[in-house]
């Protein structure tokens, strides 16, 4: 393990101003999210849908690193140059999603234990000779009555330690992402209760399996009510429950946390990270790892009209450029009316 390459890459990965792009949805993903645009999901159509997002310009400045699906880190650009690296001239780094999806957890019904550690290691020393720098694993914690168990939540927190000290044998820098899904329609307080115990756990395995910490980027949920909740907690709530609980549990080891949108709107995402950079100082950077809110406008303005490229990257800089300031805490929401 080479300490100083894995602490130089989780800075570089949250630097100030920057954030990453979550861009590894499966196949099974990806053919929903192109369903919505009534586009059938073929490599190519998948292909150049990345290209789009990967070539957009000025997104460089607001994009430190881009998680990649097997597939799309085997893929080129037009011109024939291999994404990863297309991507690492421009000094963005590329990462790879590792897990294999969260499967029913036995004996448990209505939970997940997310799978993927037998042969890891030597994907892992294939990722890393494609050009991977980093990696992700997602854990997925459900909240419902009864739910979610303490044995789920150590099974998929043993799962993501031992994923992530493999990541650093093999000199990767682990995104760990315990996720609590906003689905359904419990109240803040609640999301608070179940993120404080799936945090305590994560960091108790992390240590035990004797991972570096300022080597790894967390990747949580933020602390919000659920989506299908009578009175959901306002911006200025959810800012300041999640960074009280972040303190809590996170060491200041750790360089930094990138959220994940989960399923909020762009602007709430951009809006709430912004927030949360105002509530400082804070022992870590905290930014963005976002799929859906960094990619939805862009989608549905490409559309998968090859006259409407520029128009699906236009909105992609826009949305990184807007969250690259909410990682100074400099966003507001009138810049979203103003030109891209
Ligand atoms: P969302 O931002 O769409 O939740 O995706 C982030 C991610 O990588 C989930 O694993």
């Amino acid at each position: 393990m080479n300490a100083s390459e894995l602490t130089r890459v989780a800075g570089a990965m949250v630097a100030k101003g920057k954030g990453i792009l979550a861009a590894d949805e499966s196949s099974g993903t990806i053919k929903k999210r192109f369903d919505s645009i009534k586009l059938e999901s073929t490599e190519e159509h998948r292909r150049t849908y990345r290209e789009m997002l990967f070539t957009a310009p000025a997104a460089a400045e607001s994009v430190s690193g881009v998680i990649f699906y097997d597939e799309t880190l085997r893929q080129k650009t037009q011109d024939g140059t291999p994404f990863p690296q297309y991507l690492a001239r421009q000094g963005i780094i590329p990462g790879i999603k590792v897990d294999l999806g969260a499967k029913p957890l036995a004996a448990y019904p209505g939970e997940t234990v997310t799978e993927g550690l037998d042969g890891l290691r030597e994907r892992l020393v294939e990722y890393r000779g494609l050009g991977a720098r980093f990696a992700k694993w997602r854990a997925v914690i459900d909240i419902a009555p009864g739910i979610p168990s303490a044995f789920a939540i150590e099974a998929n927190a043993h799962a993501l330690a031992r994923y992530a000290a493999l990541c650093q044998e093999n000199d990767i820098v682990p995104i760990v992402e315990p996720e609590v899904l906003m689905d359904g329609d419990h109240s803040l307080e609640r999301c608070e209760e179940v993120t404080d115990r799936v945090l305590e756990r994560v960091f108790h395995e992390l240590c035990a399996a004797r991972v570096l910490l300022e080597g790894i980027v967390l990747k949580p949920n933020m602390v919000i009510s659920g989506k299908k909740a009578a009175n959901r907690a306002g911006p200025q709530a959810v800012a300041e429950a999640t960074v009280r609980t972040l303190k809590r549990h996170v060491p200041p080891a750790v360089p930094g946390i990138a959220f994940l949108s989960g399923g909020q709107s762009p602007q709430e995402a951009t809006l709430h990270l912004s927030l949360m950079n105002r509530l400082g100082p804070l022992p870590w950077a905290l930014t963005f790892s976002y799929g859906r809110a960094l990619q939805d406008t862009a989608l549905k303005a490409w559309g998968g009209s090859g006259a409407n490229f520029s128009a699906g990257q236009k909105e992609f800089a826009k949305r990184a450029r807007l969250n690259g300031l909410a990682t100074t805490g400099r966003y507001s929401a009138e810049m979203e009316s103003q030109a891209a």
